[in-house]
């Protein structure tokens, strides 16, 4: 059934009427003649999936097109399914009934592909059918056929990534605007950028997830988002930017991924970055990945990593792929190149970088002696170290910062835990990893 030639029209059964599946209809409608002439046959949608038949739609969105029945769209004898209402279920077992019966399958679901990726384009491969994912990353970059086509020749070193809109935009806004953390997530979410739960996003789970999918395709790596150690940005505040600045940083919300030839390296966090690296003046809600080849060397892709029209792009790319792979006899094709495997992965611990530290300590004689001496003894050394203000009252504190020596976070982690400890202290001692990217 998959080696069937598609007779005209490309036939698209969309699950999801959002602001993606909205996004999609319209640029499909906007759209229409120059796709047509594109894919060598129209694009026609057939059946949108929702769960509130009532709730108003784009108005390119077709009253007759809406059902809250899956069984109605894979009635319309489709061609390409299109996944876009996210979440785990039942996303995955419609993708999985779409592949069994040998239709194409475009999703822009990173949460499932973080968690099913691997065994979902198996699958894929096993039914020769195609599974195209480009919105699950970066929005509209076109970051995943970067690493699947134009990258196959070349072996990936490392990845850095800007990968979550609403977390650049936030850090943008408290870095340049000044806004709390709580103002600039409201503001991300006004404009849509933040998922239905905003807490994916600021707690690096989102950033986690795009992590997942890229590893297939950079390292050829099976990784599930539990692998991945991940920070949000809850705890960067005002005085880390002022400090930052100071020692000529911005701070930036990463997804990195290494490979070290025997396993690979992944984390998730915010990080310090150099004032001049390229990442540095990617803002707002655009998304930026830096890709290192063994040949290409570096190679930056930049744009909007969320919202409707840009992740439309992605998505109606997919769909013209699988039509076109399916009218020119080859479906399943691009999925077939994606081979991946068990691979180990290095402890956080073991990770090697610089630090940024910070202690809010009482401001007596011997604290800094003693923060030193603990570093010290955990072979943490130090490279600068700041004390600003005066404690007014005997019981405030203030801030100490440290920027440390290149060294295995394990060993700062032990200072870290002892130092904790002290009674010194106010509150735990805090630790932003510096990327010389
Ligand atoms: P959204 O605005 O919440 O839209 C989800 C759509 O799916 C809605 O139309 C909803 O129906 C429908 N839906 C949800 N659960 C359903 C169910 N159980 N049965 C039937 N319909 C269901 O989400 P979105 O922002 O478009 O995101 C969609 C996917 O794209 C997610 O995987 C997301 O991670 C990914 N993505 C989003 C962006 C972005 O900028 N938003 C960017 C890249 C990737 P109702 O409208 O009736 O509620
Ligand atoms: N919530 C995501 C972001 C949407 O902020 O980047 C795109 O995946």
């Amino acid at each position: 059934m998959s080696k069937e030639r598609i007779k005209f029209p490309v036939r698209i059964g969309l699950l999801g009427c959002g602001t993606v599946g909205g996004g999609v209809i319209r640029l499909i409608a906007e759209n229409q003649e120059y796709l047509t002439s594109r894919v060598g046959a129209p694009l026609e949608i057939r059946r949108v999936l929702v769960r509130d038949a009532e709730k108003d739609r784009v108005p390119e969105c077709r009253r007759e097109w809406i059902t809250t029945a899956a069984d109605e769209v894979f009635a319309k004898d489709i061609d390409v399914l299109v996944e876009v209402i996210g979440g785990e279920e039942p996303a995955k077992t419609l993708i999985e009934r779409a592949i069994r019966e040998g239709k194409g399958v475009v999703t822009a679901n990173k949460l499932l592909l973080a968690k099913h990726g691997p065994a979902l384009v198996r699958m894929a491969t096993e039914h020769g059918v195609d599974l195209a994912f480009e919105a699950s990353v970066g929005g509209g970059i076109p970051i995943i056929r970067t690493l699947r086509e134009a990258l196959t020749s070349d072996w990936v070193e490392s990845v850095h990534g800007i990968l979550n809109g609403t977390c650049n935009y936030i850090l943008t806004r408290m870095r340049d605007g000044k806004v709390s953390f709580d103002v600039a997530l409201g503001e991300a979410q006004a404009k849509g950028y933040a998922e239905a739960d905003p807490t994916l996003d600021v707690d690096g789970h989102d950033a986690a997830q795009k992590l997942c999918v890229i590893s297939m395709l950079a390292f050829g790596a099976n990784v599930h988002e539990s692998d991945v150690p991940v920070e949000g940005i809850r705890l960067v505040d005002q005085l880390d930017f002022r400090f930052a600045e100071r020692f000529g940083y911005t701070i930036k919300h990463l997804v990195i991924g290494r490979d070290l030839g025997d396993r690979i390296a992944l984390r998730v966090h915010p990080a310090l970055i150099p004032k001049h690296s390229v990442l540095a003046n990617i803002d707002g809600v655009l998304n930026g990945v830096l890709v290192v080849g063994r040949g290409l060397g570096p190679c930056l892709l930049v744009g909007r990593g969320a919202g409707d029209m840009p992740t439309a792009v992605s998505v109606v790319a997919d769909i013209v792929d699988v039509a076109r792979s399916k009218i020119g006899g080859e479906p399943g094709l691009s999925t077939r190149g994606i081979q991946t495997q068990d691979r180990a992965l290095a402890p956080l611990a073991e990770v090697t970088s610089r630090f940024y530290l910070r202690f809010d300590v009482e401001d007596r004689p011997g604290v800094l002696g003693k923060i030193a001496s603990g570093l010290g003894e955990a072979g943490v050394s130090i490279e600068q170290m700041v004390q600003e203000g005066r404690a007014v009252e005997v019981d405030d504190a203030v801030p100490v910062l440290i920027i440390t020596h290149a060294c295995r976070e394990g060993a700062v982690r032990a200072a870290l835990d002892s130092i904790g400890r002290e009674v010194f202290m106010h509150g735990r001692p805090r630790l932003l990893r510096i990327e010389d990217v």
